[in-house]
């Protein structure tokens, strides 16, 4: 990619953004919103990591520490914005029970720092961070798609869109960090299948708790359609996930040489351009490659 890295500080304004933001698959909607209400924590968690780990790194590592910086500044950048997100979902009243799925990632995390150290979160850290490209790449090659439906919800898909695209930004910073301190392969393997099922343990039964909600309430379709459409949507994830998790664990993989998603570019540049979440969804379109 050709744009520099930076921390972008993006204003946001979700009072017009809608919850069910791909109406033609909102159960998928649905598991990313419930992704959206744990990322606070869990960023919390890896900024605590990066922030304590650059201090460790050897003195001629000034490039490694100078990433650090960096990570720890986009991550509370993506936290405070998709807080912005989560409260607008809140305060809609759905969910009432939103919050002991919430208070128990806390507690993990809480357990995390307390019994674990730092070793144990630098893993978790690279693990999370492993999935973060694979998770762009998929979410930009979806995203690309449903930019050409007239009612996709661009404020919601503009915050993942640019969420996803810092994390192919800043993809090798927890990866070059465990290298520096630990070099470890086998770690690195246990933090990738630690990281993910812990982060599918919170959003699988929290996006499953907002979908009975919904169609109890009537917002959200029931019967064998549906069905079929989940269906569809969460095997197309887990197909296009698993295998590119699986090369992940291959011991010569190294995230600098993955190739950025289509649409990446365009992304950030239009965020570092307009710092506005509102005004990248203006110009979503613009994004979509030839
Ligand atoms: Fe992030
Ligand atoms: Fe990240």
């Amino acid at each position: 990619m050709n744009i520099k890295p930076e921390a972008r500080k993006i204003e946001c304004d979700f009072s017009k953004a809608r919850i069910d933001w791909i109406p033609k698959d909102p159960e998928l909607a649905q598991f990313w919103n419930a992704v959206s209400i744990g990322l606070p924590l869990l960023e919390g968690y890896l900024i605590r990591a990066l922030a304590k780990s650059k201090k460790l790194l050897p003195e001629d590592r000034e490039d490694l520490y100078a990433d650090c910086e960096l990570f720890c500044k986009q991550e509370a950048n993506h936290s405070k914005t998709h807080m912005a997100f989560n409260d607008m979902v809140r305060g809609l009243g759905y969910y009432p029970e939103m919050d002991k799925y919430t208070d128990k990632l806390r507690a993990d995390y809480e357990r995390f720092d307390r019994e674990y150290g730092l070793r144990h979160a630098m893993l978790y850290a690279e693990g999370f961070e492993t999935a973060g490209p694979i998770f762009a790449t998929y979410f930009l090659v979806q995203a690309n798609k449903r930019l050409k439906d007239n009612d996709v919800d661009l404020i919601t898909l503009s915050l993942w869109r640019w969420h996803l695209s810092e994390e192919f930004e800043h993809r090798c910073c927890a990866f070059n960090v465990v290298e520096a301190l630990y070099g470890t392969y086998w770690g690195r393997v246990g933090g990738i299948m630690k990281a993910t099922f812990h982060l599918l343990g919170f959003a699988v039964p929290l996006s499953e708790y907002m979908q009975r909600e919904d169609k109890k309430a009537g917002r959200m379709e029931r019967g064998p359609k549906a069905m079929l459409r989940k269906l569809s949507s969460y095997s197309g994830m887990f197909f296009f996930i698993t295998p590119r998790i699986l090369r992940a664990c291959t011991p010569w993989y190294n995230p600098k040489n993955l190739k950025a998603p289509a649409g990446c570019e365009e992304v950030l540049t239009i965020a570092s351009e307009t710092l506005d979440l509102n005004k990248m969804a203006e110009r979503a379109r613009e994004t979509i490659p030839a």
